[in-house]
């Protein structure tokens, strides 16, 4: 049986999500893979922090430990932030190592890099835990509905602004105390103004975006507006019109363009994206065959965003087993104007 050994970058609340599901379903990702998927070394920042999670690896706090072990063929990046992130991957592929990231931050602003990184080494590089964790819809754009072309892709992919205006709309709570409720609750990113203005949807957002359109959008191309100036009385207004406030990321196929914005909107009650409340995620998306098509689940969390990068560590398996890359990175590109004024 083959053997994958696994370097892990980080072992915050995504890096033990993956330690859990490799162990809780062992058996089943062993036959699925074909594989023997062992994480082998983690890097930590403090190797005497306490820590909740144990197992048959090595904590190491130097990056070289793991990125330069000729044992380990994939590195999986939860670490987060830009720097060091973007330097160890780099790393990682100069070492001819496979890389797997939920990293949306870094991929929002340099993920064609590392996709160009990626294709000069030969390796894999797979995402699917940076946007809306657990839901499927990198692997859906790239894959699924590859055969379609893209003409608009709509989400609610903040898990924390959606939390926060459906208990503004549902319970008439205050903006604030909701607020702070999301970030004792574990979904507000480390400084929630990153959710609350728009910032980390409109990073998931140039992700998807790049895929759904096989183009480069990064993070400064998208207009992006928060919920911060949101009131009582633009929920009331909503309910007048038969419609509820969502922080909405909207990226359009244009014939002159690409379309990229995050802003609040007043979603029409019988819009499937109207009923996707508290800290759910949605992806609606419209290809020319398929039609209209929703993803729904849960955007955040150790286990559903692990199952996002379980299941990457387990189609890079497949591919060393049968000893190909994906290849289904987004290698070319469209030259396409992109549009992120507000119109
Ligand atoms: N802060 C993010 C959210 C976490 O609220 O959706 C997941 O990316």
């Amino acid at each position: 049986m083959q053997v994958v050994k696994i370097g892990l970058l980080g072992l915050g609340t995504v890096g033990s999500g993956v330690i859990q599901i490799l162990e809780q379903n062992a058996n089943d990702i062993q036959n699925r893979s074909q594989s023997q998927i062992k994480v082998s070394k983690v890097l930590v920042r403090n190797l005497n922090a306490p820590r909740a999670i144990a197992g048959d690896f090595t904590l190491t706090d130097q990056a070289d430990d793991v990125l330069a072990d000729p044992d380990i063929s994939v590195v999986v990046e939860v670490m987060g932030g830009i720097e060091p992130a973007r330097t160890y991957i780099l790393e990682a592929f100069k070492h001819g190592k496979n890389v797997v990231t939920a990293n949306k931050d870094l991929l929002a602003l340099h993920g064609h890099e590392l996709l160009d990184a990626a294709k000069e080494a030969g390796k894999d590089l797979y995402f699917e835990g940076s946007v809306a964790g657990g839901i499927p819809i990198i692997a859906a754009l790239k894959q699924s509905l590859t055969g379609n072309k893209i003409s608009e892709v709509l989400g609610i992919i903040n898990g924390t602004t959606n939390y926060i205006l459906t208990a503004m709309t549902e319970q008439g709570r205050d903006y604030h105390e909701v607020l702070k409720e999301a970030q004792q609750l574990g979904y507000a990113e480390a400084d929630p103004t990153a959710d609350v203005d728009g910032l980390d949807a409109a990073r998931k957002l140039a992700i998807l975006a790049s895929i759904a359109f096989n183009s480069r959008v990064t993070v400064n191309d998208v207009y992006v507006e928060g919920i911060s100036k949101i009131t009582a009385e633009d929920i009331s207004y909503a309910r007048e019109l038969n419609s509820t406030v969502k922080l909405l990321a909207v990226a359009k196929f244009q014939t002159d363009g690409i379309e990229v914005r995050v802003h609040p909107a007043f979603v029409p009650n019988n819009h499937p994206l109207a009923a996707v409340s508290g800290v759910f995620n949605a992806i609606y998306v419209v290809g020319d065959a398929v039609g209209e098509t929703m993803f729904y689940g849960r955007g955040a969390g150790s286990l559903p965003t692990g199952s996002a990068v379980v299941s990457d560590i387990i189609q890079v398996a497949r591919n060393i087993k049968s000893n190909s890359t994906a290849n289904i990175n987004c290698t070319c590109y469209n030259e396409l104007a992109i549009k992120s004024e507000q119109d």
